[in-house]
C-alpha cells in the first residue's frame, strides 16, 4: 500500500461523518473515501450475519479503490464485523469503534453512567466484555434507541419527532441520575446541540470520534503509511439516495463532494 493512498471510512449512513470530521482535523494531509450503506441503514436492528456480509462486500470495494486503511466509523458494524475483517485482511490497518465505557468509568463522579447506542451494539458480546473489563465498579444503564438513526439520517436535527424520541430515551437515564452519558453510536454526536438543551450542564457527554482519529494516526504511523502530500477532496459513495446524502453533507457543514452510487 502507498502512503499517499486514501483512507477508507465506513458507516451505515451519515454517522461516520462525525468521525470523518475528527479525522480531517487531525490528519489534514490524508485523503478519504467514504461509504454510507444508506440502502441498508439502520444497522441497529440487522443480524450480525447480515452486517458481516455487507462489510465483506464493502471492504472488497474499498480495496479495489486502493484504500490503504479502513476506519470502521460505526459501532454496530464493529461489534458484528471487525473480527471477521481483521481475519480476512491481516495486513490492512483497521481502526474500529466502540462505546467509550473506559473513559466514562473514569469520568463519572457519582458512579452512574448511561449509554445510548443501537440495539445491536448493546446486545453484543463485545459490549458485554467491555463492561466486564472496565465498568465493574460503576453502575451502567443502557438505553437502546430504535428509530433515532432514521430521523438523524434525514439531516433535520431539530425536528419535533427527533426531539420527542430523544426525550423519551433520555428520561430514564436522567431520572436514574447519570452524570456521564456515552454516545455509543456515531450518529449521536450530531445530537450534541439538542442534548445540551436537555441534560443538566454537569452531565458529561462522551463520544469516541477524536480518540478514533488519534488511533488512526498511530496505526498509520506504525505501518509507515502517513501521507506527506496534500489531501484530495473526499469521494463519497452511498447505497441509498445520492441526492439526499449530498444535501445532508451540506447541512452538516461538509464541503460539497462527488457522491456516487455504491456498486456493491
Ligand atoms: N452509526 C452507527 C453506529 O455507530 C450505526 C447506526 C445504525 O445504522 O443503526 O452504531
Amino acid at each position: 500500500m502507498a502512503a499517499n493512498a486514501a483512507v477508507a471510512v465506513f458507516d451505515s449512513g451519515i454517522g461516520g461523518l462525525s468521525v470523518l470530521r475528527e479525522l480531517q482535523a487531525l490528519l489534514p494531509n490524508e485523503s478519504f473515501l467514504y461509504v454510507a450503506d444508506g440502502g441498508h441503514c439502520p444497522y441497529g436492528d440487522k443480524t450480525p450475519a447480515f452486517i458481516r456480509e455487507r462489510l465483506a462486500r464493502v471492504a472488497q470495494f474499498f480495496r479495489g479503490q486502493g484504500a490503504k486503511a479502513l476506519v470502521l466509523a460505526c459501532n454496530t458494524a464493529t461489534v458484528a464485523a471487525a473480527a471477521d475483517l481483521r481475519e480476512r485482511y491481516p495486513g490492512w490497518p483497521l481502526v474500529a469503534m466502540e462505546p467509550a465505557v473506559k473513559p466514562a468509568a473514569s469520568a463519572t463522579r457519582n458512579g452512574v453512567v448511561g449509554v445510548l447506542a443501537t440495539t445491536g451494539t448493546l446486545q453484543s458480546a463485545r459490549f458485554a466484555a467491555l463492561l466486564d473489563r472496565f465498568a465493574t465498579d460503576v453502575k451502567v444503564l443502557t438505553q437502546p434507541c430504535p428509530g433515532l438513526v432514521e430521523l438523524i439520517e434525514t439531516g433535520d436535527l431539530h425536528s419535533p419527532a427527533l426531539c420527542a424520541l430523544l426525550d423519551c430515551y433520555l428520561q430514564p437515564l436522567l431520572a436514574a441520575g447519570c452524570d456521564t452519558l456515552i454516545l455509543g453510536c456515531t450518529h449521536y454526536p450530531f445530537l450534541r446541540p439538542l442534548l445540551a438543551q436537555r441534560v443538566p450542564p454537569e452531565v458529561v457527554l462522551i463520544d469516541t470520534g477524536a480518540a478514533v482519529a488519534r488511533q488512526a494516526q498511530r496505526l498509520l504511523g506504525q505501518f509507515g503509511l502517513l501521507s506527506d502530500t496534500a489531501s484530495a477532496p473526499v469521494r463519497y459513495w452511498t447505497s441509498g439516495d445520492r441526492e439526499q446524502f449530498a444535501q445532508v453533507l451540506g447541512r452538516l457543514g461538509f464541503a460539497p463532494g462527488e457522491v456516487a452510487s455504491l456498486p456493491v
